[in-house]
């Protein structure tokens, strides 16, 4: 499998160069998930596409953070982004919080978003269950903050794992109203999905999501952990008693482990089930292991190099602020003449 024939609607080459946004949250180390539900997937559409590639440090405040750690995981998490293959020559990557009109766009689209729609959002439910001490806000209007990133750059494409396709409808949903009341001014972004890798579970509980913020390290794969804490956590993954490489339902446990290896080989899940038939959950697990490694060694060791460099990758925060800077505000005068506020020349 080829890496464009795992992207579900990859439009042909020979169209224009569409633009892309899509970003992580620093409010934590980034995982295997983030990596195959979304980064690997930017990496290989920075040829095709014009990319803007974000560190969205102001969702991460919806969750309480620790400010040191929060300003550490930025410079990271960006760190990371190149680590893994971003090439800020060719794609813009910055920190929202450097756009100050994310923060301002969202108001307009707050004015423009109903309190039902917001209510309906999984991701709101689950996260003010997990804290019900902090149900803030902002934890609620999140997804209109989501929108405005990617209206502000007037979108097409939002590369992103399964877990936020919910937000990205939403996202359509209050552009196109705000283009009905108040002309065109919003291009209606798509969502873009990896076929395999959309959604990598847990490791102790294959039936949830991979989440970078679990208390528990053993459930996650960190991307800049060492191979040997990679292998051993795989070995470990919770699986089923069958012993039986194959894809089914109830399955969650290997499921996941076939997504996890069909994403680093590009082999079909036919194909994986073939190569481990006969063989037990421990040759699986190793292999697994082994590959999920041998995939993240290369970005471990760029991330180690980078991470030392402070001054770099505070000008790549520069350059690419000012890049977004400006597009972004160009779509915000539009939206502040069409809903009428004053403005001197
Ligand atoms: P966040 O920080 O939770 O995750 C970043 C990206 O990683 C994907 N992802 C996963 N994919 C597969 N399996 C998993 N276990 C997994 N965990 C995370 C997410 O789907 C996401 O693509 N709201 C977003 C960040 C955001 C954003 C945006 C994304 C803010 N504004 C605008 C796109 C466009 C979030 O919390 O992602």
């Amino acid at each position: 499998m080829t890496e464009n024939a795992n992207i579900i609607n990859a439009p042909e080459k020979a169209e224009a160069k569409k633009r892309i946004f899509s970003g992580v949250q620093p409010s934590g180390i980034l995982t295997l998930g983030n990596y195959l539900g979304a980064i690997k997937n930017w990496v290989t559409l920075q040829d095709d596409y014009e990319c803007l590639y974000c560190v969205v440090d102001l969702h991460a405040i919806t969750v309480r953070q620790v400010p040191a750690d929060l300003r550490r995981h930025t410079q990271e998490a960006l760190a990371l982004y190149i680590a893994c293959g971003i090439d800020p020559e060719q794609s813009c990557v910055f920190v929202q919080s450097h756009v100050p009109a994310h923060a301002e766009l969202s108001w307009v689209l707050n004015c423009n978003t109903m309190f039902g729609e917001l209510s309906r959002m999984t991701q709101f439910k689950d996260k003010s269950q997990k804290h019900s001490d902090n149900v803030n806000a902002g934890l609620f209007t999140y997804p209109v903050l989501m929108a405005s990133d990617i209206l502000l750059y007037q979108t097409d494409l939002v590369p992103v794992g399964i877990d936020q396709k919910q937000h990205v409808e939403l996202t359509r949903d209050v552009a196109q109203r705000f283009n009905g009341v108040y002309g065109d001014t919003f291009k209606i972004p798509e969502p873009y999905f990896v076929k395999t890798g959309m959604k990598i579970n847990s490791l102790t509980d294959p039936t949830k999501k991979m989440s970078k913020s679990d208390p528990n390290p053993k459930s996650y794969v960190a991307i800049i952990e060492t191979r040997d804490e990679t292998i051993k956590k795989i070995k470990s993954a919770v699986t089923d008693s069958e012993a039986c490489v194959k894809y089914a339902e109830g399955k969650d446990g290997i499921n996941n482990l076939m997504s996890i290896y069909s994403s680093f080989t590009g082999k079909s899940f036919d194909e994986i089930e073939k190569e481990f038939e006969g063989k037990g959950y421990g040759d699986f697990k190793m292999a697994v292991g082994e590959v999920c490694a041998d995939g993240l060694g290369p970005i471990r060791e760029e991330y180690a190099r980078l991470v030392k460099d402070k001054a770099y990758l505070e000008d790549v925060m520069k350059k690419g602020s000012d890049t977004a800077s400006y597009l972004a505000r160009k779509t915000l005068s539009k939206v502040y003449r069409k809903v009428g506020f004053y403005s001197v020349k």
